[in-house]
C-alpha cells in the first residue's frame, strides 16, 4: 500500500480543518478497538455519518488495514489510523466523541462478568489517555461488563480531576434495538415505528424493558410479556450461542452504537429533544449508576429522565434489577490494590 503523498496529506488535512471549523458542523470522533468485530462495522457506519468530519481508528492490531479500507469510501469524513499504545495520544488529541468497543467478547458459557478482569484494565488505560488528550470529550463506553466498566471509567476520571458525569455514557442501545425488534415482531408492525424504554443495567435481569411504556401505545398478554422480557434480557446470549465460540453480537451492536453516537452528535450540535436510554451516573434510584432515558445536549447528558409509571410486573423487575446491580462486581476493581 503506497504511503499517502505529501500533496494528498495536505489536502486531506485542509478538508478536515475546514469542515471542523465551518458550517458543515463536523465533529471529530475516535473509535478505540476499531479493528474488532464491533469496531470495523462501527467504523464503516461512522464514516457514513455526515456529522463526522474526522474519524480516528485506534487499535492494538490491524488499524492500518481497516483504515486504508474505510478511507476509500467517498464520504466526507477524513479517516486516520493509529496502531498501538505509542499512538494512543495522537488518536485522542482534540476528539469531540470517543467510542470504546475495545476488549474481549463473551464465549458460550461466559457471563459478561467473566470479562471483567481483562476489560477493566483495557478501559482504565484508554481512559487515562482521554484524561490527557481530550478530557472534554463525550465517552460512549461499549466494553463489557458495562455495569462495571462505566464506574471504572468514572473513577479514572475522578482521580485525574476531569470527571463530569454528563460526558460518560454506557452504551445500552443494543437492548433497546433488540426490544424494538422483538416487540414489533409480536405486534406485527414495522420495528422502526417502535420505541421501548429499557432501564436498569446491561446484563441479565438488570436489563429491564418497560413494556407498559412502549410507543406506539399497545398492550400485551402475560405470556407475551414473559416471552418478550426473557428474550430481551437474553438476546446477547442468543447470539453468543449461535456464533458458537466466534464471539458475541457485533453487527447489531455496531448498528446500535452508531445510532447512539449519532444521537450524541445531534445533541452536541444543539438539536432539541434528543432522548435515548443509557447507563449513566443517576439519581433516579438509590444506585450511583443506572440506565434510563436521558436527554442529550451540547454538554452530553442534559437531563436524566425519571422512570415514569411502572406496573406491578415492572416494579418487581426493578427490585430484582437493583438488587443485582448493587451486589454487582461494579466496585470490585476499586478494592484491587493498585488498580486505580
Ligand atoms: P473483538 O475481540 O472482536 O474486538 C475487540 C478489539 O479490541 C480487538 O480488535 C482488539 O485488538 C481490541 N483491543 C484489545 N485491547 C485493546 C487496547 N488495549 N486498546 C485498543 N484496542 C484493544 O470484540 P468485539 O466483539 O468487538 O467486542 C468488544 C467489546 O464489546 C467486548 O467487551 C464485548 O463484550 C462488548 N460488547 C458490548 C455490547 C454492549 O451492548 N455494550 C454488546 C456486544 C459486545
Amino acid at each position: 500500500h503506497p504511503p499517502v503523498s505529501q500533496l494528498e496529506e495536505t489536502s486531506l488535512l485542509r478538508r478536515a480543518d475546514c469542515r471542523s471549523k465551518g458550517g458543515a458542523s463536523g465533529f471529530k470522533v475516535a473509535i478505540l478497538g476499531a479493528a474488532g468485530g464491533i469496531g470495523q462495522p462501527l467504523a464503516l457506519l461512522m464514516k457514513m455519518n455526515p456529522l463526522v468530519s474526522v474519524l480516528h481508528l485506534y487499535d492494538v492490531v490491524n488499524a492500518p488495514g481497516v483504515t486504508a479500507d474505510i478511507s476509500h469510501m467517498n464520504t466526507g469524513a477524513v479517516v486516520r489510523g493509529f496502531l498501538g499504545q505509542p499512538q494512543l495520544e495522537d488518536a485522542l488529541a482534540g476528539m469531540d466523541l470517543v467510542i470504546i468497543p475495545a476488549g474481549v467478547p463473551r464465549k458460550p458459557g461466559m457471563t459478561r462478568d467473566d470479562l471483567f478482569n481483562i476489560n477493566a484494565g483495557i478501559v482504565k488505560t484508554l481512559c487515562e489517555g482521554i484524561v490527557k488528550c481530550c478530557p472534554k470529550a463525550i465517552v460512549n463506553l461499549i466494553s463489557n461488563p458495562v455495569n462495571s466498566t462505566v464506574p471504572i471509567a468514572a473513577e479514572v476520571f475522578k482521580k485525574a480531576g476531569t470527571y463530569d458525569s454528563k460526558r460518560l455514557l454506557g452504551v445500552t442501545m443494543l437492548d433497546v434495538v433488540r426490544a424494538n425488534t422483538f416487540v414489533a415482531e409480536v405486534l406485527g408492525i414495522d420495528p422502526r415505528d417502535v420505541n421501548v424504554p429499557v432501564v436498569g443495567g446491561h446484563a441479565g435481569v438488570t436489563i429491564l424493558p418497560l413494556l407498559s411504556q412502549v410507543s406506539p401505545p399497545c398492550s400485551f398478554t402475560p405470556e407475551e410479556i414473559s416471552y418478550l422480557t426473557d428474550r430481551i434480557q437474553n438476546g446477547g446470549t442468543e447470539v453468543v450461542e449461535a456464533k458458537a465460540g466466534a464471539g458475541s453480537a457485533t453487527l447489531s451492536m455496531a448498528f446500535a452504537a452508531a445510532k447512539f453516537a449519532d444521537a450524541c452528535l445531534r445533541g452536541l450540535r444543539g438539536d432539541a429533544g434528543v432522548v435515548e436510554c443509557s447507563f449513566v451516573a443517576s439519581q433516579v434510584t438509590e444506585l450511583p449508576f443506572f440506565a434510563s432515558k436521558v436527554r442529550l445536549g451540547r454538554f452530553g447528558v442534559e437531563e436524566v429522565l425519571p422512570l415514569g409509571p411502572l406496573n406491578e410486573f415492572e416494579r418487581a423487575g426493578l427490585e430484582k434489577a437493583k438488587k443485582e446491580l448493587s451486589s454487582y462486581c461494579q466496585w470490585r476493581c476499586l478494592s484491587l490494590p493498585g488498580f486505580l
